[in-house]
């Protein structure tokens, strides 16, 4: 071997690790930029703490051979993997690098995201992928299948453990889409992301349907009517903050407690404008995010799927620096109502909150479940069965806020001191009956009006007679079920009070493999 000096040595390393950077090569990434995409290291580098990421596995190269694989060698084989800190917190990530060979995922590229998602479960951190990607890599054919499923594999293994975090910021089809399916949240960069199952050619030909590419799989047709994605960013600077946000929220892993951030707003400030964002009248709607701003620590509301199931609100905040995570009904969009979408979307919510162990704090304000066949026949009665699931099953400390109304079963459904809420608090305007109060005079009255001369004024009475009895906080506090009846304005200070009461709550349940959710 001819001799060869360390600075010799070194040079060739650094000449393998720019060439390792270029990915596709200039034209490749001139393309992506052409078509509004930042590459897989821009995406990273908007995503870390400047200067901190750490790659791995970029010499990692393909070993196919087949329809002249051979000589289509890159290093790193088209996706990036390594860790770096976001806020000064240890995160894994993966970036699929479409100028490499569109992104597909063959053996090599699949057993790179697998080692940074078994590094982030071993070592207790979120892990953040990107996905910008062909599908498998056809030239693999078997092993780029069994890449994904070892991909699957992982991401359900992970599930509860550590944060995952998915981007789509480019295409994401077939069986790929479930990779970010399996994952906590999925955010979509509008007009670059897509994802769905079969293409507008596929559909045209199995039903005929005259369908295109956003209407099936773009951002905003999985943000507002599928609920497949739970962000929606007009572009990717705007998703790399929504990812570096929702980390703020969640503690590295299952183990820990959420991040705590300090905050100049005082925990017991009071509000007097919540007297009147909130009208008494049970028939007007308000719009329950004005709710959540005005307890929340400096006015700031993270929101979850806003654009799907607006009938329920979802989201982060703090209160006194500790993070919670919120289910509210919307009084504005359906009355408040759960629905199919509606249970479904707050349950995930809920889940995610209790695996990481973020106190879930509901604002309650529902007249009940939306009649219909549509509701039936899709399933109401399973859907809505998750939400009493996820609520019953979380061990995290739960505080419930009843706004207003709280009628029937969905009054149990937003998490009533039966389902194990930690503190109940209630509004002087809170309603906890059966139904309301019109309603339910004119059933148990119905002999008497009928009877009367004056039905109407009879009617009147009654209902009165009815609210006077059940509509208000005071009978159902007066069986314990409400902890305290408070101000509207003290509700920030009531809940700091009750975060802080239940922050070393432990609560054991009976040993099980797991349970089966309803669905
Ligand atoms: C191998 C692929 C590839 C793939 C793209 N390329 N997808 N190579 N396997 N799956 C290559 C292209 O041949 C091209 O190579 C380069 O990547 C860039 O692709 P373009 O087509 O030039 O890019 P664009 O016009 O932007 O179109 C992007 C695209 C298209 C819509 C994604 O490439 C496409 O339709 N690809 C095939 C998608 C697909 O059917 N994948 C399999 C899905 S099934 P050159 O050399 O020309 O630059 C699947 C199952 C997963 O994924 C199952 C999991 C259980």
């Amino acid at each position: 071997m001819a001799d060869r000096t360390i600075d010799q040595l070194c040079e060739k390393l650094l000449e393998r690790r720019e060439k390792a950077s270029q990915g596709g090569g200039e034209k490749s990434i001139a393309k992506q930029h052409e078509k509004g995409k930042l590459t897989a290291r821009e995406r990273i580098a908007r995503i870390l703490d400047p200067g901190s990421f750490v790659e791995l596995d970029e010499f990692v190269e393909h070993r196919c051979s087949n329809f002249g694989m051979d000589k289509t060698v890159f290093p790193g084989d088209g996706v990036v993997t390594g860790y770096g800190m976001v806020d000064g917190r240890t995160v894994y990530v993966y970036s699929q690098d479409f100028t490499v060979i569109g992104g597909s995922l063959g053996e090599a590229h699949a057993k790179k995201i697998c080692k940074v998602l078994d590094m982030a479960m071993q070592n207790g951190c979120p892990c953040v992928g990107i996905n910008d990607s062909g599908g498998a890599r056809i030239q693999e054919a078997v092993d780029a299948l069994s890449g994904y499923g070892n991909i699957f594999f992982r991401n359900v293994k992970a599930s509860g453990v550590v944060p995952q975090l998915s981007i789509v910021a480019g295409p994401c089809a077939g069986g790929a889409v479930y990779s970010p399916a399996l994952t906590d949240f999925v955010y979509m960069v509008d007009k670059i992301g897509i994802m769905h199952i079969t293409g507008p050619q596929v559909i045209k030909a199995v039903t005929g349907e005259d369908v295109t590419s956003e209407q099936i799989g773009g951002a905003k047709a999985h943000n507002q009517t599928s609920g497949v994605a739970h962000f929606f960013a007009s572009s990717e600077d705007e998703c790399c903050a929504q990812i570096r946000k929702t980390l703020s929220y969640l503690p590295s892993n299952n183990l820990e407690e959420p991040p705590f951030k300090e905050t100049g707003d005082d925990p017991s400030r009071l509000d007097m404008t919540l007297r009147e964002i909130v009208p008494a009248n049970p028939n007007k709607g308000y719009d329950v995010r004005d709710v959540i701003k005005r307890v929340a620590d400096d006015g700031d509301f993270f929101e979850v799927q806003p654009l799907h199931a607006q009938n329920i609100v979802t989201g982060f905040a703090r209160i006194g620096g500790h993070s919670i995570g919120i289910i509210a009904n919307q009084a504005k969009i359906m009355a408040g109502c759960l629905d199919i979408d509606a249970s479904c979307k707050a349950a995930r919510h809920i889940r995610i909150c209790d695996a990481f162990n973020v106190p879930i704090v509901t604002f309650e304000d529902v007249p009940g479940y939306l009649p219909g066949l549509n509701q039936e026949m899709g399933g109401i009665i399973k859907h809505g069965a998750k939400l009493l699931y996820a609520y019953s099953e979380a061990t995290a400390p739960k505080i419930t806020v009843v706004l207003r109304k709280a009628y029937g079963g969905s009054y149990l459904g937003m998490c009533s001191k039966d389902l194990g809420a930690d503190v109940v608090l209630a509004w002087p305007q809170a309603e906890i009956a059966v139904m309301g109060a019109e309603g339910a005079a004119n059933i148990i009255f119905r002999r008497e009006i009928e009877a009367s001369a004056n039905k109407e004024e009879t009617r009147a009475e009654k209902i009165d007679e009815y609210r006077e009895a059940f509509a208000n906080p005071y009978a159902a506090a007066a069986r314990g079920f409400v902890d305290r009846v408070i101000l509207p304005e003290e509700t920030r200070y009531a809940l700091y009070q009750a975060l802080v009461m239940t922050s070393n709550k432990s609560e054991m349940r009976p040993r099980r493999k797991h349970g089966v959710m309803p669905g």
